[in-house]
Formats: structure tokens, sequence, C-alpha cells
């Protein structure tokens, strides 16, 4: 089945769409990108956008920083997306790239003066740290601090740099700590524990990336739970104390850590409370959660 692409303004199959090795954001990582997942509900027969305007609000502040000005408004950019992936009718789960970037064929270091696209594409995607429990290292690589708290590609390279060296070292995923010491977030996800039955994510201040799913986690467990989570600064070796801990992101969904630097979390086996905020996330990004239905956005007219 064909991926369809929005791309300079119209639809078309992904194999034609193409850009010049001129590109500006290619040079100098001058795009603002997300990740959003369509999960499929076969019983439904249904296709659901998990967050849609929430991915999107983030994107467009990516572009306010980037000075990107879309010639699109956050519902069109919904419906456009949600045009993209009914064209493309795929009847599992997928991974939706919405990309706002400097589309000029222009060589030099700057914001100014440079034409801007927006294009969106679909395909399918199953878990992405395709394991039940993650082996994590700290990362020898940092977040910096200092730099915007935006999803924008020019930021992702200490991240790669982290993911691979944690991969070549034997580990599913890096654990990058920030310039002073703490926790910061994995890879391409946020991190959660839980210590002494409470769960304590770093806070905002932390130079993470500010997680949709890492919202949603905070609601359900404040309303399904009535767990509060507390957002404060996690040392290092607090993650060692901990009795659970797991990662959550569009792509990773929420993936319990079994290991950090090879000492065990806890016993080492998924906890009690990352297994209840586990299937509770499942059934409401499948639309199968009455009380969430509003996180949601099916694709299929039926
Ligand atoms: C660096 C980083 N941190 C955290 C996240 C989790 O964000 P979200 O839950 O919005 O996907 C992501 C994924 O987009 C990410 O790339």
């Amino acid at each position: 089945m064909p991926s369809y692409v929005y791309f300079q303004k119209q639809f078309m199959p992904l194999s034609e769409a193409r850009l010049s090795v001129m590109t500006h954001c290619l040079h100098y990582g001058t795009a603002a990108f997300e990740g959003i997942r369509g999960n499929w509900n076969a019983e439904q027969e249904q296709m659901y956008l998990f967050r849609l305007k929430e991915h999107y609000q983030r994107l467009l502040c990516g572009c306010r920083i980037l000075k990107i000005n879309l010639p699109y408004t956050l519902s069109e950019l919904c419906q456009i997306t949600v045009e993209t992936v009914a064209r493309c009718g795929f009847r599992e789960d997928i991974y939706v790239r919405p990309v706002a970037y400097k589309s000029s064929e222009a060589i030099g270091v700057r914001l100014h003066n440079l034409d801007e696209d927006f294009l969106v594409f679909a395909f399918p995607w199953g878990p992405y740290l395709d394991i039940d429990k993650a082996r994590c290292c700290i990362s020898s690589w940092q977040r910096p601090s200092g730099v915007p708290q935006a999803k924008i590609t020019g930021l992702y390279v200490n991240n790669a740099l982290a993911k691979t060296e944690a991969v070549e070292n034997g580990f599913h995923e890096a654990i990058m700590l920030t310039p002073d010491g703490y926790v910061s977030e994995g890879s391409g996800e946020n991190i959660f524990v839980v210590l002494d039955g409470k769960l304590v994510t770093p806070p905002i201040s932390d130079v993470m990336l500010v997680g949709v799913t890492r919202d949603s986690v905070i609601t359900l467990a404040r309303n399904e739970l009535g767990i509060e989570t507390v957002e404060r600064r996690l040392g290092r070796s607090e993650l060692f104390a901990a009795s659970e801990c797991f990662l959550t992101g569009t792509a990773a969904n929420i993936t319990p850590v079994a290991e950090v630097d090879r000492r065990k979390i806890g016993d080492g086996k998924i906890g009690n409370i990352t297994r209840k905020l586990q299937e509770l996330y499942f059934s409401v990004i499948q639309g199968r959660d009455s009380r969430y239905l509003e996180w949601c956005t099916p694709v299929y007219n039926k």
C-alpha cells in the first residue's frame, strides 16, 4: 500500500516527493518536526490519531522559534494530516511525520530571507523500542542547555550520538543527563521513576523535550490511579534506588526500563504502576476508553 505525502501544497505518492541537495534545512538543521501516532482499532475499523492538536501546537511553537510562517492554521494542519492519512488507507499502527522547514535552495547560516514549506507523510510503524523492557545506559553525551526546547531537527545530533553509543555498547537506549549531571531524558523519550511509591519525572527546566506522552501519563496517573507526579530534579543515582522506571514517547509509547548501567531497577521486571499505566495508555490511544476520546481524532469516515 503506497504512502502519501502532502508536499509543496499538494498530495502525491511519497515516492514522488523530491528535495534539492541545496535545501537549507539539510545543511543547517532549520526544520521543526513532529512524530504523531496513528493507532489502528481493528474492532471499530478505525484509525485514531493521538493528540493531534497538541502535536501541532508544539510544531507551531518550533516554527515561531525558527521564524517559519506557515500559511496554515492549527486546524488546517490537523485537516491536512487527516486527509494525508486517509489517502494512505493503512489498517495497522502508523507513524505520522510533519516537517516545517526552510525550503530555499540557499547556502548560509541564518533564519531570515528564506522560503519555507510544510510536508507531512505517514507510514506503517510498530513499536519503536521493540522490546518488553529496555536496558539503558547513562550516556556520555549530554542534553545541551541554553538551546530551544522544541522539536527542531538540528538539535537531534546529540541524541543520535547518544543512541548509537548506547546500541554499540549493547544497550537499547541512552539516558542523557543535563550539563550539571541531573537526569534529563532518553534519546527520544521522557523518563519517569517510581520512588517510595511516588511517580517522579524531571522538571521541564531540565532541558528535555516536553512530551505529549509525558503529559498524557501525568494525567492518566492522576485521574485513573490517583497518583500525583512529582516534577523535580532527579539525581543519576536515584535511578538505582527506584522501584520502577519507564520511558514515554509517541514512538516508544510506555516502555519499562529493566536496567540502567547493568544495575537492575527494582527486581528487573515490569512494575505494578508501569503495567497499569501501560494498559490504560494502550486502551486510550486506540480509542477504546470513552473518557479520553477527545484525545483521539478518527481518520476514516464511516
Ligand atoms: C528527545 C525527545 N524527548 C521526548 C520525546 C517524547 O515526546 P512525545 O511524548 O511528545 O512524543 C521525544 C519524542 O518526540 C523526543 O524526541
